[in-house]
Order: structure tokens, then sequence, then C-alpha cells
């Protein structure tokens, strides 16, 4: 895929009335972007991103005290996977002050006000009226929800690193890669989506595509994988942010006119997602 072809928004300046708010080139770029479930993000220049980067770089050191950080559950803590050389440190929002110093814990909720923003967005385009968002959300929208800051690395130098074709299950993901590898599925086939400088990859999920089903403007979930691919440094760090539901939460189908069409437990949303797709993450 040509570069020029995956859009490119900025987002405005932080407001105590409004928040930020998402903008695109054009209204053919916003359709684009719709289109493919997935937009290149100018990163704003209050975000310290390269204090963040820094402290996953520093994650990997056999000596690193984040090593120690727990496992709860399936998805949180400190994870070495063998069977794909991934090794993470995930963590869900409640324990960001709990585990990540202070800096790191604030550079989540700067992405939290950016998954809010890119939420509301899709939500002005969709047409569902306002008052109706946070409840279709499952309150992400307003702060609540469930969000989840991870710092990934994969090591290139084994050969069977990546990350099958599947969609995420939640409704943005913000993306930091430091490296080539990220491809997307279009019309059929997979076509790389480059590194762009200076900017996130953001892509919708399965969560959003739901709540936004019977609107004026659904949105798609983006098939995408992660493949092999040689860089300078032989370990591959990157940085996500998934903007979830409340996952003991339930989320709400509404159109245009705010009328309620159908709902969905998180849970049972993500138990008919997990039997359908070949999701490795
Ligand atoms: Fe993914």
């Amino acid at each position: 895929m040509r570069n020029s072809q995956i859009p490119v928004a900025t987002l405005s300046d932080d407001s105590a009335s409004t928040g930020r708010q998402l903008f695109f080139a054009s209204p053919e770029a916003l359709d684009r972007a719709w289109e493919l479930g997935l937009f290149y993000l100018k990163i704003p220049d209050d975000l310290d991103l390269e204090c963040a980067r820094q402290f996953g770089r520093e994650l990997v050191a056999s000596d690193s005290p984040y090593r120690q950080v727990p496992q709860y559950g399936e998805l949180e803590g400190f994870i070495a996977l063998e069977n794909n050389q991934q090794t993470k440190l995930a963590l869900r929002r409640e324990r960001w002050d709990q585990h990540y110093p202070e800096h790191i814990a604030s550079f989540g909720r700067q992405l939290d006000a950016i998954g809010i923003a890119i939420i509301c967005a899709v939500f002005r385009q969709s047409g569902i009226p306002k008052a109706l968002w946070d409840r279709a959300s499952g309150g992400y929208a307003s702060g609540g929800g469930d969000a989840f800051l991870n710092f990934v690395h994969y090591d290139t130098r084994t050969p069977d690193w990546g990350l099958r074709p599947h969609t995420d299950y939640g409704f943005v993901t913000i993306l930091d890669a430091s490296a080539p590898g990220l491809q997307i599925e279009v019309g059929g086939e997979f076509e790389a989506v480059p590194v762009l400088p200076g900017h996130f990859i953001i892509n919708f999920g399965e969560a959003l595509n739901f709540i936004t089903a019977h609107s004026d403007r659904a949105v798609s979930a983006v098939t995408h994988r992660v493949v092999s691919q040689q860089s300078s440094d032989p370990v591959r760090h990157g940085i996500v942010y998934f903007a979830n539901p409340d996952l003991d939460g339930m989320l709400w189908q509404f159109n245009a006119t705010g009328e309620e069409q159908g709902s969905s437990s998180v849970d049972d949303l993500f138990a008919q997602l997990e039997g359908r797709l070949t999701a490795n993450r």
C-alpha cells in the first residue's frame, strides 16, 4: 500500500470545555479512515512519547524490576510468551498507579483522552444522539470503561514471531510501532502499514463496529497481522493502548434517532469473537 493511501488525522489542543477534537485534511480522508478502519494520528506535541519509549526499552533488561510485576489472569502483568518470543508488560487502567511509574501512568491517561476524542468523532459521524454515547460505549466515552497500556517486545531473531490475522475486540487501538511489520487486509489482500515517523497508528475494533452497526455510519474493525521483518535493532518495541468497554458491562446499539436496536454483554460479544477469530494477542 502506498503510504499516501492511509489517511492522516490530527488532534486539536486539549480544551477543558470540549476536550480534544479529531480532524482529517478532507472529508475523503475521513471516509477512507472509516472504510479502512485505520489511520495515522499525528502525535500531539504535549505527549512525552520519548519517555514512554525509553521506559519500554528498559523493560527487557534481565535485571529490570518490572519483571517482578505479577501476572493477573491471562492478560495482565509481566508476561513472557515462549512460543513467539513476545515479552510484554500489560496493565489495565486500575493498576497503572500501582505498578507504573507516575509519568507512565499519566502518559496512559493522556492516551485515554486521545481514545475518547477518537470514539467521540466516531459517534459524531454515526448520528447517535450524544446523550446515549456513554451508555452505548459502556462508559468509555466519558472516561470510564476499560483501558490497557501495554509495552510489547518481539525478538526478530526468532523466525516464528508475529501475530496471526485478527481483529481487535475493543473500540480503538493506539499503536506506537518502532519497526515495520504491521499489515492490514484490504479487499482480501494484506498490505503493509509503514511506520510514519511522528504518528501513531490507530485502528478500530469489534466493539466499535458493534455499537455503530445500526447507526448512520458504522465503522469497520480492520483485520491485521504482524509479520517478521528484519530491523537494525533485533528487538522490535511497541507501545499499545487498547480502549475497551468495561469487561463486566453491556454494549448498546442505537440508531440515529436514538432508538435501541440491540445489545450484548461484553462477555458474550467477546466470547462470540473468540469463537470466530484466530486471535493471538
Ligand atoms: Fe491487534
